[in-house]
């Protein structure tokens, strides 16, 4: 194979054309970087030449449109996974939250996790929630976190808050003793956790959503949303942010991953809190 070949933009614009046009598939919305590696991995994959080979593989083999867009599914996740962030939310920016909740009795702190995949990002954030709310000198304050994502099978992981040995590999012992029992071999999430994070179906990119429907209103303190946008296009993940953005409360935060962060610190509506940590929050009045 030609790699030269294999990259230009002219055979990707060509095969993503065919994919549209006989499968019906659009991949325009994700990186060409991204989709160009997809792409060498099923032409290797399928033993093809080149990308016009695979043209014709994907004509004659009509699985393989099916195969190619789940190989760009990447769902790989961890709890407490930007560890930056993390300590952020926990020392600083919730108890924060918490406090002025309290002070001007603004009802519940509200949450989205975008893009969640299996859940541990949601799980992570609850599990700090938990722990700053549930002192006894801590201010009464309920918290709810909507945890979206557009693949329902992964959806469906996460409620079952069940977990492996090995996922739960950076949670402290601490945490493992409160938030999980253990169930054979498996980490379960407690039900105290279960009862405030619902997990929905969302594709961030449906430009008639603007938040989870079941968060009625939007309207969140908290959204997190990492190693999503990296697998977009610029004009794509501009769509992502401009959602982000307006579904934050004024003076609400957001959450990225560290390398996207450098996408999301040119928008206007967002100031960077901390660098290196990727954790913005939204301009007032914006
Ligand atoms: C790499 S995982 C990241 C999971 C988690 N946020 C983390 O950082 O550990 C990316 C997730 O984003 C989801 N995703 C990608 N595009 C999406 C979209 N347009 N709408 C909703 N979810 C999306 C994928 O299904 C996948 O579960």
């Amino acid at each position: 194979m030609k790699a030269k070949e294999f990259s230009t933009d002219a055979a990707v614009a060509a095969l993503l054309r065919g994919l549209a046009e006989a499968h019906g598939l659009d991949l325009t919305p994700y990186d060409t970087t991204f989709l160009r590696k997809a792409l060498e991995q099923r032409v290797a994959a399928t033993g093809c030449a080149n990308l016009a080979a695979y043209g014709g593989y994907l004509a004659e083999h009509r699985a393989e449109a099916a195969v190619l867009e789940q190989s760009l599914h990447i769902i790989y996740s961890e709890f407490f996974r930007n560890p930056l962030a993390f300590a952020l939310l926990e020392q600083l920016i919730l108890p924060g939250m918490i406090e002025a909740k309290a002070r001007t009795g603004r009802g519940e702190i509200r949450v989205w996790s975008a893009g969640c995949a299996t859940g541990q990002e949601a799980w992570s954030v609850a599990m700090l929630l938990d722990e700053l709310t549930a002192t006894e000198c801590a201010p009464p304050i309920a918290y709810r976190i909507f945890a979206t994502d557009r693949s329902e099978p992964d959806l469906a992981q996460a409620r079952t808050g069940h977990y492996s040995a090995e996922a739960v590999g950076n949670v402290q012992a601490r945490r493992l003793r409160t938030h999980f029992s253990r169930h054979g071999d498996a980490f379960v999430i407690a039900p105290r956790l279960r009862a405030r994070v619902e997990f929905s179906c969302d594709d961030l990119l449906d430009a008639n959503s603007a938040s989870p429907a079941a968060s009625i209103y939007g309207d969140f303190d908290l959204v997190l949303c990492s190693n999503v946008l990296l697998y977009y296009r610029a004009e794509t993940r501009q769509f992502i942010i401009d959602k982000l953005c307006r579904a934050l409360a004024p003076g609400g935060y957001l959450v990225t991953g560290e390398t996207e962060r450098d996408i999301v610190a040119k928008h206007p509506g967002l100031r960077l809190v901390a660098p290196p940590a990727a954790v913005f929050q939204k301009k007032k009045p914006f």
